[in-house]
């Protein structure tokens, strides 16, 4: 038996912890840095995807997601992913989440840049809500040692550079360490290094950033994912793309339909040329939302098949089904994150990461939709078998802080950061934008070193992180004078075989 901290209470780690628990009867501690049922997961709309059905198959499943991916997903990573999926979901079924049906049949919606129907979903358009509040159930009947608002600060890491813990804040605001033969991230990406994002508030990469400092390779920084339909309201509500794959149209504000002049698939064309048109026509009417019309879906279905983005909609006075909602691209999910194996190994021994935090190569340059809950799902599973497998660690010595150093940031202003990143590490890059945005970032974090101040508040710490991997983010830009996927340089507007491989990183 051994003892592993899991940190993140999304589907990964929520995964993570009821298999090591259950199936390994390893001890567990699981820390989060909010409320428990508080994460990226919940606010999941469109779904989970997987060959569940007679007319789909594994291969079908790949062959979608290796094209999403833009030449950069690792074809082993993706076969597990497809293959491993539907048992997976099964044994969800079986933890209690009750997936929409259609007499009695998994019902299933569609979404970009699929070959069929095959994206399961719950209570309409609450997916991950549906599944967050299953795991949560099955945990809860567990052993667990929990640690709500425990804010990661580092890892801790012994004198054979192993992973053995990490340092926290308590609740109270005080320094706590926690140790365990191993160290599981499945803390999520970092929607708020951007103006607008899908993203909860609690996203700022602090696991990935962490990592980062303890020295872990980092994979595929400049591919981040913005999804094409917010509601162009405060906080970016997410509009599930499965609105447009039950027929919803994307209109400019004369009421043209420009999706069908960029793409033979139109509103159903791969995320980033859908999200890219509409920046561009949002350009081009000053700056002003374009339009996704429903209308067509009647009150009914809409009703019944998204009561969140319905009731959502109408707290912002919108009735979508007599009117078109305003929508705008927002950053959605990161594709890169700390490199690891299909088991979840991190190059570090002792360290692994799961979810959004983890770059498996699953997605490539561009991820799939509704691949996301799955990858969560199937990795965290088997990376809690790996916890088995690894086995308990040799002799600890004495703890060390992290190795890597980056600078640190105390009195950054994270909204002019965010805009930062929007305006020029975003959905459309060159290298004048990013070069000024390096060397801005640059001066922040100078401005902070100078200072000599440690940050220690959660806000504090968190700027540093989103600090941190804003200038990862945009070195790797930089670096990729190609475009691919969600990576676009206007000075490079073609993909290039130069570079028709993974960005490593490590920080030193
Ligand atoms: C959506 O519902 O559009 C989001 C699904 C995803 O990001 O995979």
């Amino acid at each position: 038996m051994a003892r592993i901290v899991v940190v993140g209470t999304g589907i990964a780690g929520l995964v993570t912890a009821y298999r090591a628990m259950t199936r390994g009867g390893h001890e567990v501690m699981l820390v989060t840095k909010a409320e428990l049922a508080e994460s990226n997961t919940r606010y999941a709309q469109g779904g989970i995807a997987a060959a569940m059905f007679p007319d789909d198959s594994v291969a079908a499943h790949v062959a979608d997601t290796l094209r999403a991916g833009a030449g950069l997903c690792d074809p082993v990573a993706v076969e597990v992913l497809c293959s491993e999926g539907p048992r997976r979901i099964r044994e969800l079924i079986a933890l209690g989440v009750e997936f929409d049906r259609i007499d009695g049949e998994l019902a299933r919606g569609h979404e970009a840049a699929h070959s069929r129907r095959r994206v399961l979903h719950a209570g309409g358009d609450a997916t991950g809500l549906a599944i967050e509040l299953a795991l949560l159930r099955a945990v809860a009947g567990l052993a667990i040692e929990v640690h709500e608002h425990t804010f990661l600060r580092d890892l801790v890491l012994d004198a054979g550079q192993r992973v053995i813990g990490i340092d926290a804040i308590a609740p109270d605001g005080r320094p706590l360490r926690l140790l365990g033969d191993a160290v599981v991230l499945a803390t999520g990406g970092a929607g708020q290094l951007y103006r607008h994002t899908t993203n909860p508030g609690v996203t700022t990469g602090d696991g990935i950033a962490a990592a980062a400092r303890a020295g872990a390779v980092l994979a595929d920084l400049e591919f981040y994912q913005f999804h094409p339909t917010s509601l162009a309201v405060p906080g970016d509500p997410l509009v599930s793309e499965a609105v447009r794959g039950e027929g919803a149209v994307l209109l400019d504000e004369s009421g043209r339909r420009f999706m069908l002049e960029v793409h033979p698939d139109a509103e159903l064309a791969p995320r980033d040329i859908v999200a890219r048109a509409i920046a561009a026509t949002m350009a081009a009417q000053g700056g002003r939302p374009a339009l996704l019309d429903a209308r067509m879906l009647g009150r009914t279905r809409l009703e019944e098949r998204f009561p969140g983005i319905t009731a959502v909609c109408r707290e912002h006075g919108i009735d979508w089904a007599s009117e078109p909602v305003p929508v705008t691209p927002a950053a959605h999910y990161w594709m890169g994150g700390i490199h690891t194996d299909i088991d979840g190994r991190s190059s570090i021994p002792g360290l692994y990461a799961v979810g959004e935090a983890a770059h498996t190569g699953v997605h490539g340059a561009n991820r799939l939709a509704s691949n996301s809950l799955l990858e969560s799902l199937v990795f965290a599973w088997r990376a809690a078998e790996a916890l088995d497998a690894d086995g308990s660690p040799v002799p600890r010595a004495e703890p060390q802080r992290p190795a890597g150093e980056l600078p640190s940031s105390l009195r950054l202003s994270r909204s002019q950061l965010q805009e930062l990143m929007w305006r020029q590490v975003g959905l459309e890059r060159d290298a004048a934008g990013l070069e000024a945005a390096a060397s801005r970032l640059d001066e922040w974090s100078r401005g902070d070193t100078a200072r000599d101040q440690e940050p220690r508040t959660v806000r504090e710490l968190e700027n540093r992180n989103l600090l941190d991997l804003a200038r990862l983010m945009t070195a790797a830009a930089l670096v990729r004078e190609e475009s691919r996927g969600a990576h676009h340089r206007s000075d490079f507007p073609e993909t290039s075989a130069a570079f028709a491989a993974d960005t490593l990183e490590v920080v030193r």
